[in-house]
Parts: C-alpha cells; sequence; structure tokens
C-alpha cells in the first residue's frame, strides 16, 4: 500500500522507534494518531510535526495499554471521532532482562498485555474495516528474540514470536483482501527499551555494538518494506544474515548455543 495520504495509529508513539515513525511518515500522511502514556511528550512531537508540516492533523491519546479497559476506551474514542485508520503500526512494547525466577510478576503481566493482548486487540479493532475499504496496512513491531529462544530474556522473547507468528498468519488469512501484514524484526536498536528493560540493581547487558541498528534506518526499511507489501523485515546486514543461519539451524544445535551465550 502506498502510505501518501494515510491515516496512521502508532503505538508506543513517544519514544524510540514510535517517534521515528511519526517522523519519518509526517511528510506523507494526512493524519497521524499517537498514542503512549506520556502525554507530554507526543504534544510535544505534535508542535514539531506540525511546525514542519501546518496541513497534517496530529492526535494525542493518552493510553496505558496494560489496561484492558484503555485499550477499549481508546477503540471508543477513535470510533467516536469517526476516523478510518488504514495503517495500523502496532510498536509499543517492553522488556525485561533477567532470570524468570526472579522477574517482578507485574512486569510480567504488562509485557504480556502490552506486547501481545493490546495489539492483538488493536488489530481485532481495524482489521474489519480496512477489508472492507480494500486497503490497509498492518505493521506489529517484532523483534529478532522471536526467533529464537532467549534466557534471561525469556517472556520478551515469547511474546514476539507470538507476534511473528501472528502477523503471519494473519497475512495469510487477508492475502488478495487490499490488505498487508508485516512484521518487524529488529535486532539491537539505541533506544529507551534497553533502560527500561533493566531491573534495578542488575547490571546493563549490551549486544556487540556492530548488531546496532539506527532508529531511522529501522524505519525507514520498514516503511519501505510496508509499501511493498513485505511479510517480515529484519534491518541491518548483521542482523538479516544470522537470523538467517539462525532459522536453518536444527533445534538441538540452536539450544546448545543459546545455553552457552552470555
Ligand atoms: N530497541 C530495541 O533494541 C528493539 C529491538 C527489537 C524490537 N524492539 C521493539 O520495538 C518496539 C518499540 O520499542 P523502542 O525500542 O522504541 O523502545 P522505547 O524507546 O522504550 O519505546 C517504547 C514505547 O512503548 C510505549 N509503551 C510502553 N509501555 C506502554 C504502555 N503500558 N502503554 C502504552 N504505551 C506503552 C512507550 O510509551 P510510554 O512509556 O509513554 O507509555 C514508548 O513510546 C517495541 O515493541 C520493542 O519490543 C525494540
Amino acid at each position: 500500500m502506498k502510505l501518501d495520504g494515510c491515516t496512521a495509529l502508532i503505538t508506543g508513539a513517544s519514544a524510540g522507534l514510535g517517534r521515528e515513525f511519526a517522523r519519518q511518515l509526517a511528510g506523507r500522511a494526512e493524519t497521524l494518531l499517537l498514542v503512549a502514556r506520556r502525554k507530554d511528550r507526543m504534544e510535544e512531537l505534535r508542535a514539531e510535526l506540525t511546525r514542519s508540516f501546518p496541513r497534517l492533523n496530529v492526535q494525542v491519546f493518552e493510553s496505558d495499554l496494560s489496561r484492558i479497559e484503555q485499550v477499549e476506551q481508546l477503540g471508543k474514542e477513535l470510533e467516536r471521532d469517526g476516523l478510518r485508520i488504514d495503517f495500523l503500526i502496532n510498536n509499543a512494547g517492553l522488556g525485561d532482562r533477567g532470570h524468570f525466577a526472579t522477574a517482578n510478576p507485574q512486569r510480567v503481566q504488562d509485557m504480556l498485555l502490552v506486547n501481545t493482548v493490546a495489539l492483538t486487540a488493536l488489530t481485532r479493532r481495524y482489521l474489519p474495516a480496512m477489508i472492507a475499504q480494500k486497503r490497509g496496512a498492518i505493521l506489529n513491531v517484532s523483534s529478532c528474540a522471536s526467533f529464537l529462544p532467549m534466557k534471561s530474556f525469556a517472556v520478551y522473547a515469547a511474546t514476539k514470536a507470538y507476534v511473528t507468528s501472528f502477523s503471519e498468519a494473519l497475512r495469510m488469512e487477508v492475502a488478495d483482501s487490499g490488505v498487508t501484514v508485516t512484521a518487524l524484526c529488529p535486532g539491537p536498536v539505541h533506544t529507551e527499551f534497553d533502560d527500561v528493560a533493566l531491573r534495578p540493581n542488575e547490571p546493563q547487558q549490551k549486544a556487540p555494538e556492530f548488531t546496532y541498528v539506527s532508529a531511522e534506518q529501522v524505519v525507514r526499511h520498514a516503511l519501505k518494506g510496508v509499501e511493498s507489501g513485505r511479510p517480515i523485515i529484519i534491518p541491518g546486514f548483521a542482523m538479516k544474515l544470522s537470523m538467517t543461519i539462525v532459522r536453518l539451524m536444527p533445534a538441538p544445535f540452536l539450544r546448545l548455543t543459546s545455553r552457552l551465550a552470555r
């Protein structure tokens, strides 16, 4: 789908990749609907975008996507405003680094709710209208973590395995309907993600610097991939190559290398 003139709903628009999606779509979209908890950040972004693009319609929705009733409320508000969303970017997400046995149960629940439940609920809400209009694109922000079980990142990787699997299956269901579904699977990106995923009093564990891809590059690849209807996007040569190898690896070998990894 060509993204010019689209009405895009971007979750997690207050930081990182979500904010970058808004910036890169600003010169092309007609309407941007920004969703996250930090309203002040999104208001700043709205001011920045409308300064550069005065005709752009930017609306801000404060919503905690770990609260089912707020996800419902968001849907109702958007419906009341009569907005026709043709580009849904399910981007909001969070991680939690450390062993599962010592995880904060509330954090685990929030991760499940934001990364999978809210994403599924928003997709269910907007997909039927896209199919009826024979026009739409859904971009689910997954991760390279979706391709392999990861110790000390067990729940996060499992939520992203859900996102990639769900996106692939949905894509098959809507084939030839005019709607595309894409899973974006980045490797490490410098955003607030690592700080949010860090538990108190635990040392920061970062991937080697050469595996990082900039948010600007991730989003550029993603938007191009959506426009060409790609199923899965893995930005960056290093991650694309390593994930190709991972996906070809026999399970016992994958288990062994994952166990030996840092
Ligand atoms: N950075 C990476 O290395 C990396 C790699 C692969 C995949 N990803 C994925 O990329 C996506 C974006 O992450 P990022 O790197 O941009 O991280 P980020 O800088 O931490 O941004 C996360 C966004 O999600 C929003 N969010 C978190 N919890 C929320 C909640 N309960 N309700 C509403 N919004 C919530 C945050 O907004 P508020 O806090 O204002 O609510 C923020 O806008 C995530 O799905 C992440 O899993 C990131």
